[in-house]
């Protein structure tokens, strides 16, 4: 027998500041239309002062428990996927463990930047799998308001603050017990995670700060055309990777729940899957860029809004610093 990981429950979290386009062009060289044109966001949401990622994951993990109706006693196994950490140490995943009043097993951060939930979902997929860990929070949180450079227009425009959680656990059955008249797997849980890294385009999208460097947090440094080029690149090769794993074809996706980066890259994607776009779970319009929390806010929306139902095919991808890039199968 098997072990399959199921996404048994979801939460998500945005702080309550909202700043428009419009209130952007009033402290910097920029407008609505530029920005709009360029990228599809219209607003983001930023953390008060004084309130951490650690708040921001805490939130969304207390809605995925609740949602999954699963007590913080049960998990074992907390992985929060940040790039924007309170401390340096201890991992802000400890902070939310303890807040959460999880007692059992082990919590610890993942650093994968923009690709930081899938990365997070393959690990807590492996820990269920082998039977280390039955019940998990995996988390995405981050407050990029606190390392962009708020002069730098090219940069400064694209980032959200937010939070997205999940929880996942063993479930039981033969995985091939339950297969549809084309050959295709129709149980439940994740079918397949796929990552990848190369670490010779560090220099594309990095913080030009850190604890061993140069004892400063740092700032945002991208050179924009460039992530843009291999982000197109990389995420149809991703998607196709995840599908042909899994002998399916773009049709038998119900869902694409991409990493909300910029509207013109989720295009693109979806253009080469040759998915129609009401297939497409957007946010980047309302959330901009949020890191590693934008596929599981984009993810609990769509649960919320009942787009996504039990059964459905849903794939999720993402690129980021590193880079870094990923996708996770999941029949929900
Ligand atoms: N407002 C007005 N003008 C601007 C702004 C702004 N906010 N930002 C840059 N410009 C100007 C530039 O100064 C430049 O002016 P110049 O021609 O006089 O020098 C001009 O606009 C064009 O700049 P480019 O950087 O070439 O603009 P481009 O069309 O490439 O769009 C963008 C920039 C939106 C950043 C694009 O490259 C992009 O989306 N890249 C992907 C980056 C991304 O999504 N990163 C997120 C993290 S990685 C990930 O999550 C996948």
């Amino acid at each position: 027998m098997r072990i399959r990981s199921e996404i048994i429950g979801c939460g998500s979290y945005l702080p309550e500041r909202v700043v428009t386009n419009a209130e952007l062009s009033a402290k910097i060289d920029t407008t609505d239309e530029w920005i709009v044109s360029r990228t599809g966001i219209r607003q983001r949401h930023l953390a008060a002062d004084g309130e951490f990622t650690s708040d921001l994951a805490f939130k969304a993990a207390e809605r995925a428990l609740e949602d999954a109706d699963v007590p913080a006693a049960e998990v074992d196994l907390l992985i929060l996927a940040t790039t924007t950490p309170d401390n340096t140490f201890p991992a802000t995943a400890t902070k939310v463990q303890s807040r959460l009043g999880m007692v059992n097993g082990a919590a610890f951060d993942v650093q994968a930047v923009c690709s930081g939930f899938i990365y997070g979902l393959a690990i807590a997929d492996n820990f269920i799998k082998t039977g280390q860990s039955k019940t998990i929070v995996l988390i995405g949180a981050d407050t990029f308001s606190r390392i962009i450079d708020w002069e730098d227009r090219s940069t400064c425009v694209l980032f959200g603050d937010g939070a997205g959680a999940v929880v996942l656990r063993a479930g039981e059955g033969d995985p091939n017990a339950n297969v549809g008249e084309k050959g295709h797997n129709r149980g439940r849980g994740i079918l397949s995670t796929h990552l990848h890294s190369e670490g010779s385009t560090n220099d594309l999208l990095y913080v030009d700060g850190g604890p061993s460097s140069t004892q400063t947090v740092g700032h945002v440094r991208m050179v924009g055309r460039e992530v843009y080029r291999h982000a197109v690149i990389n995420l149809a090769a991703i998607v196709g990777e995840a599908l042909d794993a899994n002998g399916l074809a773009p049709e038998d996706i119900d869902w694409l729940v991409p990493h909300q980066a910029n509207k013109r890259i989720l295009d693109s994607t979806a253009k080469k899957l040759g998915l129609p776009e009401e297939k497409m779970v957007v946010t980047v319009d309302r959330h901009a860029n949020t890191s590693a929390a934008s596929i599981p806010l984009a993810l609990d929306e769509a649960v919320r809004d009942g787009r996504i139902k039990r059964g459905h095919l849903v794939l999720m991808e993402a690129m980021g610093g590193g880079l870094t890039w990923g996708a996770g199968l999941v029949r929900w």
